[in-house]
């Protein structure tokens, strides 16, 4: 089987790097450099022309949004771990995004919902969502989920989008926009749905409390996730010195049609 055009991590005692197999090609850092064409097996390890080992294995989900190249901020992956449960994502969810961004969190709705449902990412950037495209294809061709999801773009501003035309088959909504009050500029909901927003300021999740206060929804809960790296080794065992102190809120809340 040809290994070009696989996604690996190219990883030393140092460095992790995201990488794209081209046969062709040589993989070059400041710890040396080998020809792609010696990987032979995905995973293998490989001696650099300075002699030092690269372990070539492909990458997890995390590993893959957190190296790659990408536009808007992403969400990182404490936060959408988070922000599954609290929309009570499963794979016959149908999930509306608002924020395609750089695809990470389409990317993991894609991997969790698959094709028992369904997903519409909206943006108001064509560009951002052509680049999101090329990030999920690339992740799903190189783990062989290739097709295996639902996903449609929508390309449009918040306030302009009809919700009307796709409520009967949104059950879900996950925003990533700095303002997701502006839904409820020209919409209303008239059936059973649930929210998730991600805000990074205070003052946007009190705002949006009180949106959603007005349009019924009930059950709001706001939430942030404060998570603690450990160094575990042999004698050290102690929290990492770096902590990621502040990336955003969660607020949460459900509409239920009594
Ligand atoms: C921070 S990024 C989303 C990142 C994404 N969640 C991820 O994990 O990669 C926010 C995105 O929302 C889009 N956006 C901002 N305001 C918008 C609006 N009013 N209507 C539609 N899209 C909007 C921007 O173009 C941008 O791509």
């Amino acid at each position: 089987m040809s290994l070009d055009n696989k996604l690996v991590v190219v990883k030393t005692s140092k460095s992790k790097y995201l990488a794209v197999i081209d046969v062709e090609k040589e993989f070059i850092t400041n710890e040396g450099k080998f020809s792609f064409s010696v990987i032979t097996n995905i995973p293998s390890k490989v001696q650099s022309s300075t002699g030092v080992e690269f372990k070539i294995y492909h990458p997890t989900y995390k590993e893959f949004v957190l190296l790659m190249k990408r536009g808007p901020q992403i969400i990182y992956p404490k936060d959408i771990g988070q922000i599954i449960l609290e929309a009570d994502i499963h794979k016959y969810s149908n999930v509306l995004e608002i924020g395609t961004g750089s695809g990470a969190l389409t990317l993991y709705l894609l991997n969790i919902i698959g094709t028992g449902g369904s997903l519409i990412s909206l943006d108001v950037s064509k560009k951002n969502q052509r680049r999101a495209k090329k990030t999920i294809d690339r992740y799903m061709s190189t783990n062989d989920f290739k097709n295996n999801y639902n996903l449609d773009f929508i390309t449009s501003s918040l306030v302009d989008f009809n919700y009307k035309e796709y409520a009967e088959v949104i059950d879900t909504v996950v925003t990533d926009v700095p303002e997701p009050w502006e839904f409820f500029v020209n919409n209303t909901i008239t059936k059973d749905l649930k929210w998730v927003s991600y805000l990074p300021s205070i003052s946007q999740i009190t705002k949006f409390n009180e949106v959603l206060i007005d349009n019924k929804f009930e059950n709001i809960e706001v939430k942030e996730v404060i998570l603690r790296d450990w160094v575990v080794d042999k004698k050290i065992v102690r929290p990492s010195n770096k902590l990621v102190s502040h990336t955003g809120f969660i607020i949460s809340g459900r509409y239920i049609k009594y």
